[in-house]
């Protein structure tokens, strides 16, 4: 079986963006490959994070993925900071890393720009740490949003980098992007993202949020001045976002919302899709009630997926020490 690896932040609660581009796909791929998610709570900390919330936030992102329906029979599921070969691997595939690589970074150039009164070192080191997730766990395929490609192309520099310099050692892995969904926007700024840390909530829904405030915020979405439901990502790039969520939730393709919806306007359209979204998350958000109170059962599977993570990472990172160089007692 093949090995998939993926990774998500606890920097705020999952939205529909992190669901349709990746935790969807997350739990189709348990059934048919080797599957490993984490939640990264050392990513998290590149944007300053009030301490409570962070704890609070990595369990309940622990949670929300039991309750998208990720199953610990079936895939490992773990908390990045309970396995330190992450950071050992990191600091070591900084060493090998280029300066210019990392400045490149279009998610650096990003959050630099948002967050300029702390830009430091690990926002700016940020892609190595997730090579060293990605490489430790020898991952073929990495399911990711469309966001992620520049960091998955320098996973694959690194590998090879470091294959081609001593033997080779790690697989080299490749992005895995769903067809539908890689890429949803922001419902106030449709140019932008949706993403978990916008200050502008009507700009995302959030996975656990209440149906009416999920309507509310489809409704109040923000799209033209024509009435014409038609996918045209330049010119009508709130509509086209709608028929992006639209078609990941009902797989109908966009010709076919185009002909359900000719000659019926704007209006009609934002319910319906409000309505396959509360009726996705229905389902989840009832789970999550559910699981979230079993706190010793969450306890217990964020143990033991610790203890497997750890024996795996730390299977490639001491091959890694003895390649580059570290002395090891035999
Ligand atoms: P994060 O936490 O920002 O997002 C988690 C996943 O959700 C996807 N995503 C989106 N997909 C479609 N539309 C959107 N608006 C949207 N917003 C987010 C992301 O592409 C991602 O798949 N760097 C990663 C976390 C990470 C990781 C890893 C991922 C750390 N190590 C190793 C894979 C492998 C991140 O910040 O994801």
């Amino acid at each position: 079986k093949k090995r998939i690896f993926s990774g998500i932040q606890p920097s705020g609660y999952f939205t529909l963006g992190n669901y349709l581009g990746a935790l969807k796909n997350w739990v189709t791929l348990q059934n048919d490959y080797d599957c490993i998610f984490c939640v990264v709570d050392l990513h998290a900390l590149t944007v300053r994070q009030e301490p409570k919330h962070l704890r609070k936030r990595t369990y309940d992102s622990f949670v929300q993925l039991l309750a998208c329906g990720i199953d610990p029979q079936k895939a490992l599921l773990f908390i990045q900071s309970y396995v330190s070969a992450h950071t050992e691997l990191a600091w070591i595939l900084d060493c090998y890393t280029y300066m210019g690589e990392l400045n490149r970074m279009t998610q650096f150039k990003d959050k630099a720009e948002k967050h300029s009164d702390n830009i430091n070192a690990g926002l700016f080191t940020y892609p190595s740490l997730m090579a060293a997730d990605i490489l430790l766990y020898q991952t073929d395929l990495v399911p990711v949003g469309d966001d992620q490609k520049q960091h998955i192309e320098l996973t694959r520099d690194l590998a090879n980098r470091f294959n081609n310099t001593y033997s080779p050692t790690f697989m080299v892995p490749e992005g895995y992007y769903p067809k539908t969904g890689a890429r949803i926007m922001s419902l106030q700024e449709p140019e932008k993202k949706m993403s978990k840390s916008d200050e502008n909530e009507n700009g995302f829904i959030m996975l656990l949020e209440e149906p009416s405030m999920i309507m509310k915020k489809i409704k109040r979405a923000v799209t033209d001045s024509e009435n014409e439901v038609r996918y045209d990502r330049e010119n009508k790039a709130g509509i086209s976002n709608l028929m992006e969520i639209y078609s990941s939730l009902t797989e109908k393709s966009f010709e076919e919302i185009e002909n359900e919806f000719k000659g019926i306007g704007y209006g009609e359209f934002k319910i319906a899709v409000g309505e396959a979204v509360i009726k996705e998350l229905d389902p989840i958000q009832k789970r999550f009630k559910e699981l979230s109170s079993d706190k010793a059962y969450v306890e217990k599977l964020i143990q033991e997926g610790a203890q497997k993570a750890e024996a795996l990472a730390y299977k490639t990172l001491r091959k890694v020490k003895k390649k580059i160089g570290l002395y090891q007692v035999k």
